[in-house]
């Protein structure tokens, strides 16, 4: 599968057989790609403040709905990863190696949302989905966005805020007793924490290879994030401090959140 060719795949199960030859396609490019401006759909994308409201995560609906919501974060989590491996063909080796490793991850959470949904009868599409992710991350094409900044946004900012929005579901299904929502939730959870480590890691080593103060650009970059992608989460410090977030950093997400410290 060409890269260019998998962004426009409507099916999200297609996304997820054919990612292993797209990422080896993307890996081997060294022109940077040409992204479409939205990724396909084979599902109604709309606004999500024109979703239908929540059911109780008790009922079989809730559950689906809860898993509908973290498929459609994770099939734009894949999606991110792989737009980052096509538009910075110039990154460290190491680094593109390991964001292909992390796109096939979320394509394998993709799949245990979409595998638990078909077996509870609520199956892609039931509900509508939303491209916030995808739009939230500026195109480099057309705003020159630096790697560091990408890798602050979409691994640190997105995928931070889900480590933080997966603890507070997993706090609200501990009534619900053992569904295989939860067991799913559970397990992208812990491995979300490995994709906030790796952008935490590629962040700072960047960050000091280019002569740039980690902490300092940290205060800079996360009002910008905030603004172009809001958070309403209060930041959970375990989780966070697990992905590599340091005292500084916290106290930063805390301030910025508005939360007290
Ligand atoms: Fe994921
Ligand atoms: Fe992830």
């Amino acid at each position: 599968m060409n890269g260019a060719e998998w962004f426009r795949l409507k099916a999200a199960r297609d996304k997820i057989s054919t990612i292993e030859s797209a990422v080896a396609d993307l890996l081997q490019a060294t022109d940077i790609l040409n992204v479409p401006a939205a990724p396909g759909r084979d599902v109604e994308a709309r606004p999500s403040f024109l979703f239908p409201p929540k059911p109780k995560l008790s009922s079989q609906d809730g559950q689906g709905r809860l898993l509908h919501d973290v498929a459609n974060i994770e099939l734009q989590a894949m999606e991110l990863a792989m737009r980052t491996l096509g538009e910075y063909p110039e990154a460290p080796r190491a680094f593109r190696e390991e964001l292909a490793d992390l796109a096939v991850q979320e394509a394998k959470h993709l799949r245990l949302c979409l595998d638990a949904m078909d077996e509870i009868d609520r199956p892609w599409g039931t509900w509508p989905i939303h491209l916030a992710l995808w739009e939230q991350a500026p195109l480099k094409a057309t705003t020159c966005t630096s790697l560091i900044e990408r890798i602050f946004v979409v691994h640190r900012h997105m995928e931070g805020s889900g480590l933080d929005a997966g603890s507070a579901i997993l706090t609200r299904l501990s009534g619900v007793g053992r569904t295989r929502a939860k067991a799913v939730v559970q397990l992208i959870l812990k491995e979300e924490v490995d994709h906030v480590a790796f952008g935490t890691k590629w962040y700072r080593t960047l960050c000091l290879s280019e002569g740039l103060d980690p902490d300092g650009c940290f205060s800079e970059l996360l009002p910008r994030a905030l603004a172009n992608s809001p958070r309403t989460e209060k930041p959970d410090m375990e989780l966070r401090r697990k992905a590599g977030f340091s005292e500084f950093e916290i106290q930063c997400l805390l301030r910025t959140h508005g939360f007290s410290i």
